[in-house]
Parts: structure tokens; sequence; C-alpha cells
């Protein structure tokens, strides 16, 4: 509960918010302090081509965010204490205490649940009748 409220009232909610905790807009990655990486990515310029969209990336959902690691865009931080204390400085211009980034990490672990599970459909077997596939589309 304490971890709830710092994520709530540090500013985590200006862009992790609904019912998924993000997945609904594209942010600034890195609004205070440049994110430093050995491979960073130019976000969803890269796409566009619209200088307005470089370094802008899409807001993950936080939901099973304990099972996702390595985190960011490049993968290149593997604990959720650090990713945490990176968002507050980066995003947010805020040094958390060991106690706060632990108690964040607490809040974020119980959004754990069930990963989603995918149904794959069970296709007939092949006969000689079966339509070859057309690359092509025709
Ligand atoms: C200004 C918008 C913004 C704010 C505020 C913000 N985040 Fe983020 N967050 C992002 C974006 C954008 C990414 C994706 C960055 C990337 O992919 O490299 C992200 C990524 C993350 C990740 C890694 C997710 C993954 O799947 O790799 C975590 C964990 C996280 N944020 C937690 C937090 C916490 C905790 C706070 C508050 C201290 C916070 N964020 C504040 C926009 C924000």
């Amino acid at each position: 509960m304490r971890g709830y409220q710092t994520f709530k009232q540090s500013g985590c909610v200006a862009c992790h918010n609904g019912e998924l905790l993000g997945g609904g807009s594209f942010q600034k990655f890195g609004v205070f302090e440049q994110y430093t990486t050995k491979n960073l990515a130019e976000g969803r310029f890269a796409v566009t081509g619209k200088p307005e969209d470089k370094m802008l990336f899409k807001v993950p959902t936080l939901r099973n965010i304990e099972l996702t690691y390595p985190y960011f865009h490049d993968g290149q931080v593997n604990s959720l204490e650090e990713a945490v204390q990176i968002m507050g400085k980066i995003q947010l211009n805020k040094e958390f205490t060991d106690a706060e980034t632990a108690d964040i990490v607490a809040f974020l672990k119980t959004l754990t649940g069930d990963q989603p599970k995918f149904q794959y459909p069970h296709l007939p077997p092949s006969n000689p009748n079966t339509p070859l596939p057309n690359p092509f589309g025709k």
C-alpha cells in the first residue's frame, strides 16, 4: 500500500495509468535526463521520421512486470529496483531512497497474475485437395 501511494504521488501514473498501467500513449523516454545505453534507439522517430517523435516510446503496461525482464526497449536493465530508480530519475527528476524503491517494487509485484494463454487453432490434416499456399495472394 505504501508503494502504491508513492507510485501515485510521485507521478508514475501520468504515463502508467488505466487498467493496464500503461499501453495508452507514446511518451518521451528521458524527460529530465537522457537515458544512456549501449544501443540507444530513437523511438517512434524510426517509424514516422518526424523530429517531434524522437525518443518517444510506447508506455508499456506494468502488468506482469515482475516476469518480463530485461527492461526497457533495449533490454539493458535486469532488476526491477534499477528500472524503478531510472524511471524516477529520468522521467520525474526524483531520487528514490532504497526504502521507497523497495515499496514501489513491492507494489509492482502485486500486478503479477496469470500469463495470457493463447489457444492455437487446430487445422484439419492436409489432403490432395488442400490448396497450396500462394505467396502472391492471387
Ligand atoms: C513521462 C512518462 C513516464 C513516467 C512519468 C514514468 N514512466 Fe515508466 N515508462 C515510460 C516509457 C515511455 C517507458 C518505455 C521505455 C522504453 O521502452 O525504453 C517506461 C518504462 C517503464 C518500465 C519498464 C517496462 C518494461 O516492460 O520494460 C518500468 C518498470 C516503469 N516504466 C516504471 C515506472 C515507474 C515506477 C514510474 C514512476 C517512478 C514511471 N515508470 C514513470 C514512461 C513513463
